[in-house]
This record gives structure tokens, sequence and C-alpha cells, in this order.
């Protein structure tokens, strides 16, 4: 920082009342030379010169310049006023796409194809459907690429389309508490976005509700000024699937392998979705028409989970008060009770009571004191946990069967643990562990993170997952581990979070926020896992070792048997007995 900006930090971040004192500093650390002091009320640059006789006469020396800078204008709070506009939210993103994931081409491709294969997965969950997902990327050009991605799903109505495709923050999972990978009405609707941005191609959606219904065939673009769809083909087309969505986005991108690839999503997709059937037809593989196919592993739906409503112990006051504005109930009692989980007539009126207010008021009416005693009351009254079977697990048996479908390895373990509470919303988290076999054993451990059954692929070092793994003691179950970092040895991690709300730290959805319950619960949950891998290592170096001295016995047993023949005077029969005896006598220590 420079002089300048550190002075005009100091008095901007010390307020009024420090600005002297400030400005003393600054003066004391420049000395002689030029200073540059921002007036605490106006705001106004005021410069002084103070130069020494040796400065002076080198400018002195120095030939004036020719041209004098032009003064800067300053803007008034009128022509300030005059450029204040509305921001809407597509234009917002659309500048700031790197929080959505589309900061660099190849991250761009996996995004969109992520988004899509989480709108899939979701719409056929929620419609019964066990999902067949075909995801295809055609390369158009050294970046160009056009993905299409395609589902059985329940089909999208009509007149939903041009919403959920060309509009920003529109969608059906928001505003509700239910385990779903989508939550913030963004995702497949900014994949369009991006593809029009970079391409100028509209977004192509083919969508069926039923064998008997029209397949309806869309071609639209998203206004970013206004953040309106603009649909520029409508037409009702043949398509040979009963019921499902296609969907086609052109955009600049990049397809590489690696960690971050397309690839590793598809197969870490499949690992936390054993019940979806995956075809994924990659840009080099389009000539001879190839797919790879990831088959499903269970036939089997994942267990239906139920919307619940807010938790009172989780409501910030302000969403409160917006939630007694909200209700349809007459009166305090009934919000509370109907707009609340866990909340009973009887936890009501004790709320009520606690926080002086009459359970028979209007909740419109309540003022901003009474909804803060309100407030107040809640976090005293002891109201039960939330219900926690708004959860659906993957389950101990699927990963390690999905686990054992994708690295070879010589031990399995897995857990799943009870269901526990953030801020109000029920979260589970789930562990499974691979160890020996293919891993490689001189390289930190790979961990693959999960969020509602959604890889993570970015973002390692800012997600409380990988807080919870470098906080774990690892050498205490036989592995290495660096002070501080990831263990070191032949071991893959699969954490899975899976929660009605999932708190990511940003809209790209690629990490988990670090609350404490969520930390603790990762942690207990490796831990027992860590346990039962170090029970196999210790139990595989025993044995080892015992194979070692076996065979170090046994080596010698012939010689001994000679010895004894000597010393013994036994004939060549009786020393071939002996050689069987000894033998016999170790195999039979061994097996004890
Ligand atoms: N393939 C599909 N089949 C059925 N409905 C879909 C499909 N894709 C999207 N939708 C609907 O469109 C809505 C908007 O999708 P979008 O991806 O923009 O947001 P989201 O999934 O709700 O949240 P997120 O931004 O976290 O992905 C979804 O909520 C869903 O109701
Ligand atoms: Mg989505």
């Amino acid at each position: 920082m420079s002089q300048q900006e550190s002075f005009a930090f100091a008095a901007k971040s010390a307020g009024g009342r420090k600005v002297k004192a400030a400005r003393k500093s600054a003066k004391a650390s420049a000395g002689a030379g030029k200073k540059a002091v921002r007036h605490a009320s106006t705001g106004a640059r005021k410069k002084t010169t103070r130069q020494g006789p040796a400065a002076a006469r080198a400018a002195r020396k120095k030939p004036a310049s020719r041209h004098k800078a032009a003064p800067r204008s300053r803007a008034t709070a009128k022509e300030m006023a005059r450029k204040q506009r509305d921001i809407s939210i597509s234009e917002f993103f659309a500048k700031n796409r790197h929080l959505l994931g589309f900061d660099n081409p190849s991250k761009a491709l996996l995004t969109t194809v992520k988004e899509g294969v989480d709108n899939s997965l979701d719409a056929c969950e929620e419609a019964g459907i066990v999902p067949d997902i075909r995801i295809e990327i055609h390369q158009h050009g050294e970046t160009r690429f056009r993905v299409a991605l395609e589902d059985n799903g329940p089909g999208i109505v009509r007149a939903e389309v041009p919403k959920i495709f060309g509009r920003l923050l529109y969608g059906s999972k928001f505003h509700r508490l239910r385990q779903s990978r989508g939550q913030q009405g963004i995702g497949i609707s900014a994949a369009g976005m991006y593809g029009l941005l970079t391409t100028g191609r509209p977004v192509v959606i083919t969508t069926r509700t039923g064998p008997k219904k029209d397949a309806h065939h869309f071609e639209l673009k998203i206004d970013t000024r206004s953040n309106e769809p603009k649909v520029k083909k409508s037409e009702v087309v043949a398509w040979d699937k009963d019921h499902g969505t296609r969907v086609e986005i052109e955009l600049e991108g990049g397809y590489r392998g690696g960690q971050h690839s397309v690839d590793a999503y598809i197969r870490q997709i499949s690992l936390a979705n054993p019940h979806a059937q995956i075809e994924f037809l990659p840009p080099n593989a389009e000539k001879n028409g190839d797919a790879i196919v990831y088959p499903r592993v269970s036939e089997e739906l994942p267990p239906e989970t139920a919307e619940i409503k807010p938790h009172p112990y989780g409501v910030e006051l302000g969403v409160l008060m917006q939630m007694f504005r909200d209700t349809r109930s007459r009166n305090l009692r009934g919000c509370l009770q109907g707009d609340f989980a866990r909340v009973s007539g009887r936890i009501a009126d004790e709320i009520c009571k606690r926080a002086r207010v009459k359970n028979t008021r209007r909740p419109g009416e309540v003022s901003r004191d009474e909804a803060e005693r309100l407030h107040k009351a809640i976090q005293a009254t002891k109201i039960m946990a939330p219900p926690t079977d708004c959860i659906a697990p993957i389950g101990e048996e699927l990963i390690e069967r999905a686990l054992r479908a994708e690295v070879e390895a010589e031990f399995y373990a897995s857990v799943t643990r009870k269901p526990a509470v953030y801020r109000g919303n029920p979260f589970l988290i789930e562990v499974g562990l691979a160890y020996g076999g293919n891993l490689p054993g001189d390289a930190p451990v790979v961990a693959f993170r999960f969020a509602n059954r959604v890889p993570l692929q970015y973002q390692q070092g800012a997600c409380t997952i990988t807080k919870a793994i470098t906080a774990t003691d690892w050498k205490s179950y036989q592995l290495q581990q660096p002070r501080g970092a990831m263990p070191v040895g032949p071991l893959l991690i699969m954490v899975h979070i899976a929660s009605v709300w999932v708190p990511f730290t940003s809209e790209s959805k690629e990490a988990i926020a670090h609350y404490p319950e969520i930390i603790k619960e990762i942690r207990l949950s490796l831990q027992e896992c860590g346990r039962r891998v170090a029970t196999h290592i210790r139990k595989r170096k025993r044995e080892a070792d015992e194979e070692k001295k076996r065979a170090y016995i046994v080596q010698y047993i012939p010689q001994v048997a000679v010895g004894l023949q000597e010393i013994l005077g036994l004939s060549d029969k009786a020393r071939a007995q002996v050689v069987s005896n000894l033998t016999d006598v170790l195999e039979r220590s061994r097996r004890m």
C-alpha cells in the first residue's frame, strides 16, 4: 500500500475522530516530499509540497513540462444520482460468471454438463423414474463444443420452458427445504447464458411430458438486460421418447483430462448415484459413435424424501418478520404452528407467553419489538430437533459396492451417520474408504467430495470436508501425514453430505461452508472408518511378520534334523520324521 493509500485507508477506517492522528502519523512517516491528504469531511484532496535544498535544485534543473495535466473533473452528488440504475441479475452474473463456475473454458464445459445432469437426476427422482441419462459432447472447433444432455424424466410443461431456460433465478427448488441437487434456480439458465455470450447460439430444448402429449421443440435466448427469455422458435416435433428432456447448448469450452475433467465428473456421479445409468459420448468417440456406458449398480431409486418446514431455532429475526408478513394464518398461534417444524399448539402458546405477545395477534401486525421478543422466546423454549426422515443417504452397502466398482482395493469401509442439525437444517454425513490394492502408496490420498450426490471437483482447499480430513490424526490409523496436510498412503476417501439445504460457500456450489456441527460429524465418521482401516493394516502387518518368521524357521528345519540325527544317532527315516514333525508343529502354531 502506498503512503497515500494507507493514509486514505487509515482515515476511512478510523472515522472522523481519529483523522487528525492518522494525518499526523502519515506526515511523520512521509518525511520531506509530496503528500496527499484527504479531508475527512469533504473528501477533497489537498496537495502540499515541502522540499529540501537538494530536491529544490534538482527540480530547477528539470525542463518544465509543456503539457499541463487537465484538471480532474469531480462528480457532484446530482451527477452521480443520474448514473444510478437497476442491475439485472443476468447482467450481474454475465459480468461475474466466475461466481457460477464459468471462469475458464474447461471449467465452463464441466459446469454445463454438471448443471444439466443435476437437473435430470433431480427431475427423475422427483417423478419416481429410474434415470437413464445421455451426455453428448460434440466438438465443432478447437474451443467450440455442443453439449447435449438427455433424460427420461417427467419432461417440462410447455409454458414453463422459456422461463426455466431463459431467466436466472427461476426454479422449483429454492423456496423449499428438501434434499435435491439443485437449489438456487440459476444452474441451467446460467449455462445457456454462457453459451449465448460466447457463441451467440440459442439454447435448444426438446421436451415431452407423456406418450400421449406432443413433444415441443424450443430455441431461446436470454435477454441479459431484462433477465427475460426471448423465444426464437417454438414448434411441435416428432420425438421417439415417451417422456423426457433434451437440452443442447453450444459454448466456448475446453475438453481436458485429469481431476477436473468431465470424464472424472461422470465417474464420480455414477459412484454417488448407483441407481442411474449414464451414457457418455465424448468428443473423440463421435466418429465411430461409441458411447461409454456406466451401468446402474442398483435398480432401486433412493428413498423418497419429504419437504420440511424451517425449524424455529434456525430462523433469523429478519426472516421471522418476513414470515409473519407472508403467512396465511390469521393469528400468531396458527402461524407458529403451521409455518414451522416441530411447533405444536402448546409450544406456540409457550413462545407467545414468554414473549408477552398475545397468541391471537395478527401476524402481519406484529411490531419489530414484539418480533424480537418472540425470536428470543423461541431460543429459550425447548423445541424438538427437526425431523430427519427428510434425508436420503446413499447407504453403507451401496457406498461400498460403488467403491468396489470404482477402485480395486484390498479393504473397504463405509459409515452412514445419524442425521444432525446445523442452523436448524437437518444434514447427514457418510464416508467410504478404500485401502490398498491398485491405489498409489506414496501420494497424498484422493478425496472425493459429494453434496447431495453431486461431486465437488473445485475449491478443495476452501471446503470443510478437506478441513475435516486434514484435521483428523491419520497417524493413529497407521497412515503417514505431514502436519496439517492430507494423509499419504494407498487410500481413497469419499465423503458425502446430504441435507435439505447444503451450505455452499458460493453460487457455483463447489465447496461446503465451515459449520462446526458439519465438521464434527465428518470427523466422527472419518475416525470410525479410520479405526477399521487401522485394524486391517495392523492385521496385515502381523500376518506379514509371521510369514517372514515362518519362512525363516522353515529354511533351517532340515539342518536342525541333521544336527539331531548326528547327536542322537537317528536313522534317515527318523530324520525325515523329525522334519515332518517340526513343519507340522510350525503350521499348527501359525494357525493358532
Ligand atoms: N431436465 C429437466 N426436467 C424437468 N425439470 C427440469 C429439468 N431441468 C430443469 N428443470 C426445472 O427447471 C428449474 C430450474 O433449473 P435450474 O437448474 O436453473 O435451477 P435449480 O435446479 O432449481 O437450482 P440450481 O441453480 O441450484 O441448479 C428446476 O428447479 C426444475 O424445476
Ligand atoms: Mg439445476
